[in-house]
């Protein structure tokens, strides 16, 4: 097998010959990967790793699905692209089932190829929709890379750009860890979310197109607000005419034990962006808004590969796998199973300061003594996992909190192995 690869150590050196050095990966001694198979990933030299971040919460169908692969190709052989100045079926398709499985009254879609240029879209529709052109994001969300999308990201990490557009203003998020009032829920009575109020009349002229969240925060370090945050934010954004944009790139599709994890929080947002987890690993994004909102965008609009027939094909087939193998209902079986094993490696190892999430979207944020970030001890944490055969993601605005975000198709047998070897490492930290 081996010798078919070029191996690690030939592709970092044609990343620093032939790529920007902006793209970064993960692990002292990474490994080729070469084939994925269900919730495995498998590396140049055959070693298999239990998959448990899932391309970043892409793959949540298992790789490789033998039903949405075999659709893909199908689609390939008969039709891959005309883009949409002419008639096709698929992307109509999709566009019903997407209004179907989204919540509230979110009715009409438009498809590009990245959750990036999904979140750019939405935010443009919300300006069109208001006639107003600023917004409000979260500290430490993440919404992409262009340039609106770059500044409206609240992690300094990922903020390249010097020069942010402006007429954006940020609130505190909800991370009762390290909570900006010093306050505990219940007792804090959701100040962070209040706060939203005083951002609007402080920092803004007033005239706020959108307020931008992702419901629970994937980079910003599995950022949980408590289950009644959204509904007071709500409150306060219909008062001023604000509307509301979910993020849903990471958390949809049924990650959270619900189709889309602003469904546990109670509230309909009038725009939702998606993208990651709708097609499986074809690249796919859309934004998705109510139809009055939607309404308004009537000059002419396009993306070349947007919902092109073998996006949507994906999408279909993926949408019909979540389904079939009732992938949102064993994630939030196996979420919450996880959940309380976590918890009781934190009772058992104080580097593991909090743990958060919901279903299958789980953070462990690891800290020193006086909750100092646990930068390097998370580095090795995910070496260890590596060389054990697991693989899970790190994020945080310091890079310290473990990720667990599989596919949805794991079983608590998996979570034992994961927990096994977890519990193994942070004994020899
Ligand atoms: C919440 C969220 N929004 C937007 C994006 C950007 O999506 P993409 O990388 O597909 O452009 C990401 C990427 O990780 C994300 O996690």
């Amino acid at each position: 097998m081996q010798d078919k690869f070029i191996g690690p150590d030939k592709i970092i050196e044609k990343k620093q010959e032939y790529m920007i050095p902006c793209v970064y990966h993960f692990y002292q001694e990474p490994m080729q990967i070469v084939k994925g198979e269900g919730k495995y990933l498998f590396d140049h030299t055959g070693k298999q790793y239990l998959d448990f971040f899932a391309g970043v919460s892409v793959v949540g169908a298992g790789h490789c699905h033998p039903e949405i692969t075999e659709e893909v190709c199908r689609q390939v052989k008969t039709l891959q692209h005309t883009t949409t100045i002419y008639l096709t079926q698929p992307i109509v398709d999709l566009a019903e089932k997407l209004a179907q499985v989204t919540p509230g009254k979110l009715k009409k879609s438009f498809f590009c190829s990245s959750g990036t240029e999904a979140n750019e879209g939405a935010a443009l529709l919300a300006k069109l929709y208001t006639g107003n052109s600023e917004f409000i994001s979260l500290r430490s969300g993440l919404h992409g890379r262009t340039y609106l999308t770059m500044s409206l990201t609240g992690l300094s990490f990922w903020r390249t750009d010097p020069n942010p557009v402006g007429g954006i203003s940020f609130a505190p998020n909800a991370y009762c860890y390290r909570c900006p009032y010093e306050g505990t829920y219940p007792d804090c009575d959701l100040a962070c979310a209040k706060e939203i109020e005083k951002v609007i009349q402080t920092s803004t002229s007033g005239n706020v197109a959108a307020f931008i969240a992702e419901p629970i925060q994937g980079n910003g370090g599995v950022i949980t607000p408590p289950l009644d945050y959204f509904k007071v934010v709500k409150e306060i954004l219909d008062r001023h005419e604000i509307l509301l944009i979910v993020d849903e790139i990471q958390t949809g599709f049924g990650r959270t034990g619900k189709m889309f994890a602003i469904e546990n929080y109670g509230v309909d947002p009038q725009i939702m962006t998606v993208a990651k987890a709708l097609a499986n690993g074809t690249p796919v994004g859309a934004f998705i808004a109510e139809s009055d909102v939607a309404d308004c965008y009537t000059r002419p609009g396009a993306s070349t590969l947007g919902g092109n027939p073998v996006t949507a094909a994906a999408s279909l087939a993926t949408l019909e796998v979540i389904e079939k193998e009732k992938l949102v209902k064993n994630a939030a079986e196996v979420g919450p199973y996880f959940k309380e094993k976590l918890l009781e490696l934190k009772d058992k190892h104080p580097i593991i300061g909090d743990v958060r999430g919901i279903g299958l979207m789980l953070g462990a944020e690891l800290v020193r003594e006086g909750k100092e970030p646990a930068v390097e001890e998370t580095d090795k944490v995910l070496e260890y996992l590596k060389n054990a055969g697991v693989i899970i993601g790190k994020n945080g605005p310091s890079r310290n909190v473990l990720a667990f975000q599989p596919p949805l198709i794991i079983s608590k047998n998996d979570v034992d192995q994961v927990v096994k070897e977890l519990d193994r490492v942070l004994a020899e930290l």
